[in-house]
């Protein structure tokens, strides 16, 4: 019989194992502190949502809506007429038969991707690739444009994209985002969204970070830009690569976020839309700078900060962190005031932005300035069956003191006992032998300089707790 080949995570995927995990939960506990400080509330919304929603806002021409969508169909009707087109599709294509051939898989999967296309949109699901559109989604369905004031909500979890996986890039990846929806766009919104997420970079030692900001008008404005934009292009479009030129079409506005060198000096020389703004749009531009200076926020303006999700008017901004190599954005937001409305709601302003966690917990870890974060404490080592009972109960009543305990299952030797203890970096050996039994006076070890007590239950649980606090008196 062959051995079954070993399962690994599927590919842009991965496991967030301990001691990782504990940094992740800090870090997400520090986002919750900080942005129900400033008033917002947690939003959960489902991880996968129709396709539309996507398209509608994000952008059919954007990359995350024509490349990178984890899509499928999701309809037993539909299944079964992908079987017969499939069918029918190998009969015309003459795909090879041989179940393992690389050409058959290929030839499949182009089949399957035509079908896609043939089949009815609403069926077409996919795992959500970011966080806007579905809280938007939400804020229609549920009528939140009535509730008081500007509805201010935070949301954190996975999104998917099919990007080509490298180091910083994944294909399931984490997000921290907080949006806010209401009828104000003043540029005070702007500036606290702005502020509220320099102190969480603050609070979780992110410091060696730039944030970029750009205004990109609005509908009144940038149409005219967008087609100087694309006039300037077509001069010089025999000199750009093929997908600046087919965005001269589709978007022009996304040759600005061209990183290949060779296209750098052409678009160095286009117009700049910081020229071509309305007066209203300069004008919220020139306030929201005010209210960083106001808040003492240091940034970066950058016209070229176009995003690359449609949905922007005005206000983007961006931070990009140290010690990322090429995946160092940490951070994406901006305006969005049309789309609420685009996706049939009452007319909305919006803004907000999206922290990937994986980045910012890389950075975190890469400039050393961890947290120091709460590890074992009491490591209990019982000795003899009849002390067992003793050491269950003692370490249930420790756990009840927000202690964290390990109690062996099974008996094992006094030295291999510390041993583990110290291996598993507890604070203390809390040593039960039959003599404690009898005395009910526990033998407690302090692992980093051996030093050792003798305490009863209560004299135990008062000394842990405190030392706990950091207040033993
Ligand atoms: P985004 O710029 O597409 O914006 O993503 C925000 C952040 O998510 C990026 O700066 C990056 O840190 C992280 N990210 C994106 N793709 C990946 C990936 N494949 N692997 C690891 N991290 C990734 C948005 O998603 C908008 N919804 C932000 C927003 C909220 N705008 C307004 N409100």
């Amino acid at each position: 019989m062959t051995q079954p080949k070993q399962f690994r995570a599927i590919k842009g995927t991965r496991d967030i194992l301990p001691p990782d995990s504990k940094l992740w939960n800090w870090f997400e506990q520090r986002a919750r502190e900080v942005f129900e400080s400033y008033n917002f509330h947690e939003i959960r919304t489902p991880d996968f949502e129709a396709v539309r929603l996507f398209e509608h806002s994000v952008g059919p021409d954007t990359d995350i809506v024509t490349k990178e969508l984890f899509a499928w169909v999701d309809s037993p009707g539909a299944n079964r007429a992908i079987r017969r087109l499939r069918y029918q599709i190998e009969q015309t294509h003459s795909i090879p038969s041989e179940p393992n051939s690389v050409s058959r898989s290929f030839l499949l999967r182009l089949a399957d991707e035509q079908l896609f296309d043939t089949l009815p949109r609403q069926n077409r699901l996919v795992l959500r690739p970011e966080g806007t559109a579905p809280v938007c989604r939400a804020y229609i369905e549920h009528g939140m444009h009535v509730l008081p004031g500007n509805v201010k909500l935070h949301y954190m979890g996975p999104m998917f994209r099919r990007e080509q996986p490298q180091a910083g890039r994944y294909r399931q990846f984490y997000q921290l985002g907080a949006e806010v929806l209401g009828q104000s766009d003043a540029p005070a919104i702007d500036g606290e969204l702005l502020e509220m997420l320099t102190v969480f970079f603050n609070r979780v030692g992110l410091t060696r970070t730039t944030l970029y900001i750009n205004s990109i008008g609005d509908r009144n404005c940038r149409p005219q830009y967008v087609e100087l934009l694309r006039q300037e292009l077509l001069k010089v479009k025999e000199q750009l690569g093929p997908d600046s030129q087919r965005r001269i079409e589709t978007n022009p506005l996304r040759v600005l976020d061209s990183k290949l060198p060779h296209e750098q000096e052409i678009i160095a020389k286009l117009p700049r839309i910081s020229n071509h703004l309305c007066a209203e749009c300069r004008e919220h531009f020139a306030k929201l700078k005010d209210e960083l200076k106001l808040r003492g926020i240091a940034y970066e303006e950058n016209w070229r900060l176009v995003r690359g999700l449609d949905y922007y008017t005005r206000t983007t901004f961006e931070v990009i962190a140290e010690g990322l190599g090429s995946q160092n954005a940490v951070c994406g937001g901006g305006r969005y005031d049309g789309l609420v409305e685009l996706l049939g709601g009452p007319p909305t302003k919006g803004i907000g932005f999206a922290i990937g966690s994986d980045r910012a917990i890389l950075s975190i870890q890469e400039s050393g300035n961890l947290p120091q974060l709460p590890g074992l404490d009491v490591f209990v080592a019982w000795m003899g069956q009849p002390t067992y009972p003793t050491a269950v109960a003692l370490s249930r009543k420790l756990r009840e003191s927000g202690l964290s305990v390990e109690l062996p299952g099974e008996e094992m030797k006094f030295k291999k006992s510390l041993n583990l203890a110290d291996k598993l970096g507890a604070r203390y050996a809390l040593i039960i032998g039959s003599d404690e039994v009898a005395s009910s006076t526990f033998t407690l070890k302090r692992l980093a300089d051996a030093d050792q007590k003798k305490l009863s239950e209560y004299e135990l649980l008062e000394y842990l707790e405190s030392e706990k606090r950091g207040t033993r008196g």
